[in-house]
């Protein structure tokens, strides 16, 4: 009976728990403006300038030469999508609102309301008009810049490969078939060749295999970047307190009596992190809509969402990468078997999801425990985390060492200009025969085909039919 008693208690008590109160222990103070340390890793929206690894001397590897080197590089810091633009637009009235919500002394919260800096800040933005539909998915000024300078650090770094003149025998670029990666392959060749970059050519490579095969593998585009249920784990995260009480406060924290459409709170992240990736130092006053933790939760929605459309979460998202695991693989065994054919440089540019395939395929940055809904605190030291693995400008990058002492061939990873910690590799620094029989599967079952093999739906269909067309057989014997 007292058993039974405690446990309709337990269950009362869940009850009234399950309901979130959106201003409970609302709202922690802050002022981002003031914040001499603010949150800069906002998800695949990071801007470069803030991720990258700035030691200099970690590409020195003792008794070894560089001789060649092969890059991966997603564009650069770009304007967003046509929808994203538009959603942007209506944050002009929006940010009417909070001040007027401020000068009316509405519904702000006591503690966590904006500072008078913040408020300030909100005062004074305007919607850049020059940015229309027009410019949508567009490489930026900065994104131009980050490639210049990435290029320039690099060819300091190999001066052996990446200062020589401009040759198509020495050089191979390739970008996908958009504005964005051909602007950032120009900018990096002026940033290698200056005013020699006209000279140099590169392959637009349409629904090529390497840069862009995803896109037009029809599999995975329908059971994995379509398919609804990739998005499982991030939508019940949406459902979780922590998520819905950041839409909650944010709404409060700008004046509103009522909780604001998650699609405009993440319209607001979204400005924020853009603005922040264009002038990076500037300060956007939409950033100052969250705190700290508020953006760190958010970032935790993004990593969930790539971690199973393009990352480690979905089995299909492992073959995909092979195709560019293959060609950096061939390329470097032509070298080391004497071919002086080939190209002492390949870069190719292209995008976050084929970046991360490319990851995945390699098998760095996995996690020990896949992420979920429900493990964001046991995942604060992620290694999937595209804020430092997928910014703006995100580079793998590896190069081919000749050694005069120990192992004769050797290859170097960095992601973002810093060693990869290659599992059985020292810091990044891999022996080449290890890497061939650590990479040996991938390359030899990279096989696409399945692409274009029909779907689990399908299959579904197909077992009544099997069936009926047995028992059609079955029957048909008498
Ligand atoms: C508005 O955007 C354009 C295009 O990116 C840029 O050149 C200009 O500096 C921006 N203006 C302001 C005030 O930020
Ligand atoms: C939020 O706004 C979007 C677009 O304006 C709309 O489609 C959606 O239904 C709204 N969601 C809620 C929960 O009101
Ligand atoms: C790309 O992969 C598809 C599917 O495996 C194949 O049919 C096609 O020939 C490949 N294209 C190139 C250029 O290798």
């Amino acid at each position: 009976m007292i058993l039974q008693l405690s446990c309709l208690l337990i269950l009362l008590i869940n009850i009234s728990t399950a309901q979130v109160n959106p201003y409970a222990d609302c709202c922690d103070s802050y002022c981002y403006r003031e914040d001499e340390n603010p949150y800069l890793f906002m998800g695949t929206k990071t801007a470069y300038e803030f991720v990258y690894g700035k030691s200099s001397n970690q590409h020195i590897v003792p008794y070894c030469r560089p001789i060649q080197f092969w890059s991966f590089n997603r564009h650069g810091t770009r304007f967003p999508s046509r929808e994203t633009i538009r959603a942007m637009e209506t944050l002009q009235k929006l940010k009417e609102n909070i001040i007027k919500n401020y000068d009316s002394r509405g519904s702000y919260p006591d503690t966590g309301k904006l500072c008078d800096r913040d408020l300030e800040g909100f005062r004074r933005w305007q919607w850049n008009l020059s940015i229309s539909e027009n410019v949508a998915h567009d490489l930026t000024q900065q994104g131009k810049d980050d490639m210049i300078f990435l290029a320039r650090r690099y060819q300091t770094r190999y001066p052996e490969l990446l200062r020589i003149p401009y040759s198509n025998q020495n050089f191979e670029f390739q970008y996908t078939d958009t504005d964005r990666t051909r602007s950032s392959y120009e900018a990096f060749a002026q940033g290698l060749f200056g005013q020699d970059a006209y000279r140099s050519q590169a392959q637009p490579m349409m629904n090529n295999n390497i840069t862009r095969g995803y896109k037009s593998c029809n599999a995975w585009l329908r059971d994995v970047k379509n398919n609804p249920e990739s998005l499982f784990e991030l939508q019940r995260f949406k459902e979780r307190d922590d998520y819905k009480r950041v839409i909650a406060h944010v709404s409060r924290r700008l004046g509103f009596r009522f909780t604001l459409n998650e699609t405009l709170v993440r319209t607001m992240y979204d400005m924020c992190r853009y603005e922040k990736s264009w002038f990076v130092n500037r300060i956007s006053p939409w950033c100052a809509a969250f705190t700290k933790e508020h953006l760190k939760i958010l970032e935790y929605a993004e990593d969930l969402k790539y971690y199973y459309t393009s990352g480690y979460g979905h089995e299909m998202n492992h073959k995909l990468g092979c195709s560019a695991v293959k060609d950096m693989m061939d390329r470097f065994e032509r070298t080391v078997s004497g071919n002086y054919h080939e190209p002492r440089v390949v870069v190719h540019f292209t995008h976050t999801e084929a970046l991360q395939l490319l990851m995945v395929a390699l098998g760095i940055n996995k996690d020990n425990q896949p992420l979920t809904a429900d493990n964001m605190r046991v995942q604060q030291r992620r290694l999937w985390r595209t804020s430092i693995t997928n910014p703006f400008s995100a580079n793998l990058v590896a190069v081919l060492y000749q050694c005069n002492d120990g192992e004769k061939d050797r290859v170097m990873f960095f992601l973002n200009e810093k060693p990869v910690d290659y599992p059985g590799c020292a810091v990044g620094l891999c022996n080449w025969k290890y890497l061939k029989e650590q990479l040996y599967e991938t390359i030899q079952n990279c096989d696409l085909e399945f692409c274009d093999a029909g779907s689990a739906v399908r299959s579904y269909l197909t077992y009544p039919l099997l069936l009926i067309s047995g028992l059609f057989v079955y029957f048909n014997r008498f």
